[in-house]
């Protein structure tokens, strides 16, 4: 796919010239002859590189161009034009971010070069960010060594380079999103970023401008232009987590994208072009979904042009010991501790469990246990044999009260830890709920949620905050 450069000069002549130059040497070319139409052309596409001549109209209006493209695309490199005896322009420029500049009379030779150079900077720079992002664990292997996960790596190596549509389902921390990803780094978009929106993590009311992004006044609070998922990911992966949650409305949009690849903003009446893969994930079963009237049927034939169904680790313990292997070890480097191993005899009792929460539910475990275990060999495990529970039970040397609460039936019990938990941790951060949300990885809706349920009473303008 050729990149397509922009270039902005208000000289009809020069933006000919160098428009030329880039097509013969194979780019597309994208033209603006003002800072307005240079912001909405970014707006329409993201280009893989702008040229920019600063002075236009007899001001240096390019600097806005600069700024905008600073802010919204930081990853889109910007080769400056400067005038004779501009220099100093130049230098500005680059001071606030553009890559390099060239000076007029523009040499032909000069700035296919720094194009070209740019343009791998751009590149490297992405690899790196992507490489940065997936954290070491992601990075190991993807462990399946049991037959259905072996197939199901088969499938995804075939459907990766392709840009067929992925409906990947499967019960919670089976690995979708691992699996997702992996698509995405075998497929030929993997330079770019895959970008990523789970559908339930979000208010139904903001999910479209957060696909879809927003003209400024669309609603109330958008007073600036923004845009969404779909130009961010363009010519990569939108992957959608727990797309069953979408709205049926929403889910008529995602429709016809990925019929035409086409869209609307928020609010604005310009239609968009992207070219964008899109991989989705449910751990809901969508048929019955489709049964109940909450999912389109039409839009699950398009998603399900791959269907990838992750198995529950329960139904694969052939993985459990190779997994336990990866976790333990990405935790033994990632908190500096010294080298341990897994007795058989745990690593036979970890396969015999149930696993409710699957794979992660088991990552977990490993991390407690390998934090929790002073000596070279981890044998058992405590939590398993009803050892915390009576930790936690048994009276604190110090006398202090025990946990009075485990004693409690059920929902009381809950409402009572919940109470001092959030009590506390609010306590902890000087009663700031958006300080205490990121702490306890909670949405702040949530919080306020529960404190109102609770009868919690928070210091009000610390916790509007
Ligand atoms: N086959 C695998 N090999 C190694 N690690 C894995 C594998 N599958 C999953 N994991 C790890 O397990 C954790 C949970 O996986 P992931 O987040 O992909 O699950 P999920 O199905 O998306 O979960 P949820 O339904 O909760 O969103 C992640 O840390 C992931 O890296
Ligand atoms: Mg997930």
């Amino acid at each position: 796919m050729a990149d397509t450069i922009l270039v902005v000069d208000d000289e009809r002549d020069i933006r000919l010239t160098l428009g030329g130059l880039l097509a013969d040497e194979g780019f597309l070319v994208a033209q603006a002859s003002s800072a307005n139409e240079a912001l909405d052309r970014l707006d329409e596409s993201v280009p893989a590189l702008v040229v920019l001549d600063l002075w236009m109209g007899g001001s240096e209006e390019g600097f806005s161009v600069l700024s905008h493209i600073q802010e919204e695309r930081p990853q889109v490199p910007v080769v400056v034009i400067s005038g004779h005896g501009n220099v100093e322009t130049a230098v500005k420029a680059v001071k606030n971010g553009a890559f390099d500049f060239i000076e007029k009379p523009l040499s032909a030779d000069k700035l296919l070069l720094t194009v070209q150079r740019a343009l791998d900077f751009r590149r490297l720079s992405e690899e790196n960010r992507v490489l940065r992002r997936r954290s070491f664990r992601e990075e190991k292997l993807f462990v399946g060594a049991s037959a259905s996960m072996r197939a199901l790596l088969n499938t995804i190596e075939m459907v990766a380079p392709t840009p067929a549509s992925v409906l990947i389902t499967g019960e919670n921390g089976v690995g979708k999103e691992l699996v997702a990803q992996t698509i995405h780094s075998l497929s030929d978009r993997a330079s770019r970023p895959m970008t990523e929106l789970n559908c339930a993590a979000i208010p139904e009311e903001l999910v479209e401008s957060e696909l879809f992004g927003h003209e400024k006044g669309a609603f109330t609070g958008a007073d600036r232009r923004r845009q969404g998922r779909f130009d961010l990911a363009n010519h990569s992966t939108l992957f959608l987590d727990e797309i069953g949650d979408m709205s049926l409305k929403t889910q008529a949009k995602i429709l016809r994208i990925l019929q035409e690849q086409k869209f609307e903003r928020v609010g604005g009446a310009k239609t968009i072009s992207v070219d964008v893969r899109i991989i989705a994930a449910s751990n809901k079963d969508l048929l019955v979904e489709i049964e109940r009237g909450a999912f389109r049927k039409d839009l699950y034939y398009r998603l399900n042009v791959v269907p990838l169904l992750v198995p529950p680790l329960r139904e694969r313990r052939e993985d459990i010991p190779g997994l336990s292997q990866l976790f333990l070890g990405a935790c033994v480097e990632a908190n500096r501790l010294e080298p341990k191993s897994l007795a058989p005899s745990l690593v036979e009792e970890l396969r015999n469990r149930e696993w409710p929460g699957n794979i992660r539910e088991l990552k977990n475990t490993i991390e407690r246990l390998a934090i929790t275990t002073p000596g070279p060999v981890i044998s058992s495990d405590p939590e398993a044999e009803g050892e915390l529970i009576r930790r936690m039970t048994s009276r604190p040397k110090d006398g202090g009260p025990a946990e009075d609460w485990l004693a409690l039936p059920y929902r009381e019990a809950k409402a009572e830890f919940e109470k001092r938990y959030f009590k506390f941790q609010l306590d902890a951060h000087d009663g700031n709920v958006t300080k205490t949300a990121e702490a306890i990885n909670l949405d702040r809706s949530t919080i306020h949620k529960k404190l109102n349920e609770l009868e919690i009473k928070t210091d009000g303008a610390k916790a509007l905050t």
